[in-house]
């Protein structure tokens, strides 16, 4: 191999390692583009469909709670009361405060203790409906956004561990406690 034909190889091979790496930095540049534009599209998408349902109120944005009621922390939700009991009595008797009286709330009527002046828009949500266990927890996460206009100055109970013991909790404010969820 003389040295002309020598440079000619080696020139092809050179050719050839550079052909190969701008390949592969165009793969790597398209695949490193690709993979962000997929994740802020997929995340863009998640976010969007649960604000709707939140704003647009097509189902429910908070979880359910009936499951967990039957080992749920009693104790737990007299403690979380205490955040109620500014406005609310838990007792036998108890009279309205702020808010109307508590005991016995599980499956009462909606808006119906004695002499306790609710808002239009509770009375209206009320239209033949009990607390049930679900609708407390409904009530409870958000009582702004679950009855809109309510008069009931409270933000809420995020977390539904929290919920299922409140709600256990007023379920132990009767004289015969309703039965659980099946
Ligand atoms: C700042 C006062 C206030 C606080 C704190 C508060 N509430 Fe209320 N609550 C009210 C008022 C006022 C109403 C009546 C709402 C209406 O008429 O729209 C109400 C209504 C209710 C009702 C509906 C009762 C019925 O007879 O239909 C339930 C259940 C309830 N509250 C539970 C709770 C629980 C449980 C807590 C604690 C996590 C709590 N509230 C915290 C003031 C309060």
């Amino acid at each position: 191999m003389d040295s002309f034909e020598f440079n000619k190889v080696f020139m092809a091979i050179l050719g050839t390692v550079f052909i190969v790496m701008s390949l592969s930095f165009i793969s790597d540049s398209l695949f490193h583009n690709k993979v962000p534009e997929q994740q802020g599209y997929a995340v863009e998408v998640a976010e969007a469909s649960t604000g709707g349902e939140a704003e647009e109120d097509t189902g429910p944005a908070f979880e359910p709670i009936s499951a967990m009621l039957a080992s749920a922390d009693i104790a737990e939700g007299e403690k979380i009361f205490k955040k109620c009991s500014s406005c609310h009595t838990n007792v036998d008797g108890g009279a309205n405060k702020v808010g109307p009286a508590l005991w016995g709330i599980v499956e009462r009527p909606i808006a119906s203790a004695d002499g306790f002046s609710y808002s239009g828009a509770l009375k209206t949500y009320a239209e033949g409906k009990t607390w049930s266990y679900e609708e407390l927890n409904g009530f409870l996460w958000k009582p702004k956004t679950y009855v809109k206009g309510t008069s009931m100055g409270f933000g809420g109970i995020k977390k539904v561990e929290d919920r299922a013991a409140l709600v256990a909790y007023l379920r132990s404010l009767a004289g015969t406690p309703a039965p659980l969820p099946q």
